[in-house]
């Protein structure tokens, strides 16, 4: 018995309900045995002396041996008691068949409540056991705005959240197949060509051969960084750092690529530059990656530019190129992992697979910063900004 109260929140609630209705009918008739013959007392318009306890100080006039005279008035005392005692008899019946009937009605009323209260947490429970199952489109109906109410709320926010991850897994494992398919299949494609002897035996073959098992040994290092990245699994050293330095090393490595494509790769930063709060070898990585991009999607002649500005507390990095651009409707998908504008593009380009702006995103945010991209449209060159804190 205990174990059902203690295992069925609704028996509990009905429980509850029922203490409180039985200390009611108790008060109810503790206090009305203390008040009805006072009542009484004072309702007959004289002070008889019934009944015993406080308030019932029998009035002077009727103290024994007041005055002479008394018989006639012993006698009216007499009958006024019984008719009080007849008075308490039917009041006390009338009492328990009142307290009988609120009784019962309380208790439909309580069992209907309980049930109320506990109807929409049946719901919660049968639909966090379908989710649970993998069904993530479930929800529950909102009842209300009180607590109730809000949990069913942050449920339906919760189911949303992991219906998204769920289905942003399956994509996940789409792109990635998808990715690994294509230079797998031109690799089988030229070895079947080689063995059938349709495809000559030449360096131009090997080459094209290595260069597929390369794009492979790229993809699969990008989506070992994006994992580490996603998960927050780096030790991310953020200190001051003089970025000056760093963005000269970046100029540094890109130098020769530039050259060959003769792309004038330079930086505008201000000479009073204060040092950013960010981690040495990430704040390369970010920019390394904008600068590759800006090199790799700007034609022979154009020119790349890694420019800085103050504001407030805030650096701006920006890497700014005279390239192909980007499409408006492109520019908010950017930083989604595997998005490319133009995959064939890109492919040709030597491009990646679209998840070099993912890992620099998550990079930037890691150190509460934000990015961003903007273009005029296409062939009017690209500008990829980034905030960094500026260290005090
Ligand atoms: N500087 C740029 N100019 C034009 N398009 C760009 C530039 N940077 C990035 N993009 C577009 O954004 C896409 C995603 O970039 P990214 O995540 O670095 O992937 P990818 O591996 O293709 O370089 C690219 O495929 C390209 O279409
Ligand atoms: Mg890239």
């Amino acid at each position: 018995m205990i174990d059902f109260f203690r295992r069925h929140l609704g028996a509990k609630l009905f429980l509850s309900y029922l203490v409180v209705i039985l200390v009611g009918a108790v008060i109810l008739g503790l206090a009305s045995r203390l008040t009805v013959p006072e009542a009484f007392n004072s309702h007959m318009g004289m002070g008889l002396g019934l009944g015993t306890g406080q308030g019932m100080t029998p009035a002077p006039a009727l103290r024994p041996g007041a005055s002479a005279g008394m018989q006639g008035i012993g006698a009216g005392r007499g009958m006024v008691s019984d008719l009080f005692q007849s008075f308490q008899a039917s009041f006390n019946e009338a009492l328990l068949l009142a307290l009988l009937a609120a009784g019962v009605v309380a208790i439909l009323v309580s069992l209907l409540l309980s049930r109320s209260v506990i109807a929409p947490i049946r719901v919660l429970t049968v639909a966090s056991q379908h989710i649970a199952g993998g069904h993530y489109a479930e929800r529950v109906p909102v009842p209300g705005a009180d607590e109730l109410g809000q949990l069913a709320h942050s449920f339906n926010q919760m189911a949303e959240k992991l219906e998204q991850v769920e289905s942003m897994r399956r994509q996940l494992i789409g792109d990635v197949s998808h990715e690994l398919l294509t230079p797998l299949t031109a690799i089988k494609g030229s070895m079947e060509g080689l063995m059938d002897g349709i495809l000559p035996a030449s360096p131009e073959t090997y080459q094209q051969i290595h260069q597929e098992a390369d794009r492979l040994a790229r993809l699969v290092d990008d989506l070992q960084e994006l994992s580490r990245v996603e998960a927050g699994a780096y030790p991310l050293d953020i200190r001051p750092v003089a970025v000056s330095t760093l963005v000269n090393t970046t100029l540094k490595r890109f130098a020769a690529q530039a050259q060959a494509k003769l792309i004038i790769l330079q930086a505008d930063l201000p000479a009073d530059l204060p040092p950013v709060l960010a981690d040495q070898d990430r704040f390369t990585q970010v920019l390394t990656n904008l600068v590759g991009n800006a090199l790799q999607y700007t034609p022979e002649g154009g020119q790349v530019t890694i420019q800085s500005t103050h504001h407030g507390d805030e650096i701006l990095f920006s890497v700014v190129d005279t390239g192909v651009g980007i499409p408006a409707e492109h520019l908010p998908h950017l930083f989604t992992r595997f998005y490319r504008v133009d995959k064939s593009r890109s492919r040709q380009a030597g491009g990646g697979s679209g998840i070099g702006l993912t890992i620099a995103r998550h990079l930037v945010e890691a150190h509460g910063g934000n990015i961003l991209a903007r273009s005029e449209g296409e062939g009017h060159g690209s500008t990829f900004t980034f905030t960094l804190k500026v260290a005090k």
